[in-house]
């Protein structure tokens, strides 16, 4: 016959298993209701962000702007940057996980473009990692168009070495849009995504 503990003991075993950022997410989840899939994407769980976090501290530019970003983990580290994010569950959340970041209330399909101000920089890195869908992308580029300084985008596709492409149709290949040419490329191995870089020409 199992102990009365023996449930208790369970539970214990379980959270004594977790990270320290897993459990940080789950009261921060228990306290605003975000999806869950933020509790278990950290960046130790996936790799992508390291390599998108990477790719943009390597760049000279006045500023970062990342939409769909979710509880920051990407961005947080960037000095200029500015998080965006439409759901307002999740960004009582960041403000607590990344304290020191500036968060605003944002929409990239809805929401003015002109309340960002992107002319007041020189040089812009937009980074968009597992936010926009394939078919989002053209529309979504086109509205960057009254940006006139430089521009790199820093987004997910699907990897030159997934084994099953057709199956992941949410995973964009941008690197097909005209006016962009590729910088940069990195396999992120935890997943069917590369990250890349690209260049507005
Ligand atoms: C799968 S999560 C990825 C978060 C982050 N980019 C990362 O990789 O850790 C997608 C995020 O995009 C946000 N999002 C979805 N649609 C959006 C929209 N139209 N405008 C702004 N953010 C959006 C969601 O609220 C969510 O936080």
């Amino acid at each position: 016959m199992l102990s009365p503990y023996a449930d208790k003991m369970a539970v214990f075993g379980l959270f004594s298993k977790l990270s320290p950022e897993v459990l940080l997410n789950l009261l921060l989840f228990v306290r605003f209701r975000f999806p869950v899939w933020h509790v278990f994407a950290t960046t130790k769980n996936r790799l992508y962000k390291t390599i998108a976090y990477q790719m943009a501290a390597n760049l000279e530019v006045d500023q970062y702007i990342e939409i769909g970003a979710g509880l920051g983990d990407i961005s947080h580290r960037l000095k200029n940057s500015l998080l965006l994010d439409n759901d307002q569950r999740v960004l009582r959340a960041a403000k607590i996980k990344h304290s020191q970041v500036r968060y605003e209330i944002f929409d990239f399909k809805n929401s003015s473009y002109d309340i960002l101000n992107l002319n007041n920089y020189k040089r812009l890195c937009l980074i968009a990692v597992n936010v926009i869908q394939p078919e989002e992308w053209a529309n979504f580029l086109g509205k960057l168009e009254l940006y006139r300084g430089e521009l790199f985008v820093i987004a997910d596709v699907i990897s030159d070495n997934c084994p099953d492409p057709i199956n992941y149709p949410w995973i964009p290949k941008i690197i097909e849009m005209k006016n962009y040419s590729c910088v940069d490329k990195v396999y992120a191995k935890d997943s069917v995504r590369d990250i890349t870089l690209m260049k507005r020409i």
